[in-house]
């Protein structure tokens, strides 16, 4: 099964860096952000991997990497043509690269939990989409989801809730069939000009084929300066 690193985006939260230099290259521990979710990929098993970036960006990443041998990886890079599109759009890029089902990790996203068994279970499985969860403190601050226990899917994600009926943040942990760029395709932009990933996973919860799994260790999103902080204080300490 092949893999998706979405690497792009404006990553307005953490200027004045970002001005210069992509956030994915960005100092978290003793490596730049973008080794932590390879290392979890190769963990994971996978050993193939599309980068997907900007235009500006694409020879950092070919110059810091290259072939992704010294990670044990092979690696592909793919430029997202309009910067910033949105995160559907990013994995649009992904279409000629992916076979039959692949999984997909946004590049700010950092965690602890192994891959493996999630990976395992949607290769062997007929799920056709499924998100990863995890249970945080602060739900208002994030995409929230509703789960039907039951049969194991998504009942809706509401974005910021100011009532959380729900502790379960949506990560950038996905895994999705190839059937997902038919629905991208069917997207629009929002009100922001971004083809939303919650919007292509609210077609699967239309659908009631959007699955979970729930991560039960450390995971964090990036992308603010406060998370830096946070991501540098765990990768130094667990180093
Ligand atoms: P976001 O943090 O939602 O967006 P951003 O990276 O542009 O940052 P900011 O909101 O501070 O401006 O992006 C989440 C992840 O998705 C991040 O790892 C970058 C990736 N991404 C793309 O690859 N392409 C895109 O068009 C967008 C919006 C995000």
């Amino acid at each position: 099964m092949e893999a998706v690193i979405l690497a792009g985006g404006s990553g307005t939260r953490l200027k004045p860096f970002t001005k210069i230099i992509n956030k994915h290259l960005l100092p978290v521990g003793s490596n730049p952000m973008v080794y932590w979710p390879i290392k979890k990929l190769v963990q994971a098993g996978i050993n193939e991997i599309l980068i997907v970036t900007n235009q500006e960006d694409i020879e950092s990443f070919r110059k810091l990497l290259g072939s992704g041998e010294e990670l044990g990886v092979q690696l592909s890079y793919t430029i997202q043509e309009q910067k910033g599109r949105g995160i559907a759009d990013a994995l649009n890029c992904a279409k000629d690269f992916v076979g039959e089902k692949f999984v997909v990790l946004l590049g700010d996203n950092l965690f602890d939990d192994d891959l493996s068994p999630f990976i395992k279970d949607f290769k062997k499985g007929n799920d056709k989409a499924k998100v990863l969860l995890k249970e945080v403190s602060d739900p208002k601050r994030y995409g929230i989801a509703i789960i039907d226990e039951n049969n194991h899917t998504i009942k809706s994600i509401i974005e910021k809730p100011i009532n959380p009926d729900s502790r379960y943040c949506v990560t950038g942990i996905y895994f999705y069939d190839r059937h997902v760029f038919q629905l991208i395709d069917s997207l629009h932009p929002s009100n922001r000009g971004e083809f939303e990933i919650t919007d292509l996973n609210n077609l699967y919860i239309q659908r009631n084929e959007l699955n979970y799994n729930i991560l039960k260790g450390w995971w964090l999103d990036a992308g603010t300066h406060d998370a830096l902080f946070q991501a540098n204080k765990h990768f130094f300490e667990g180093e």
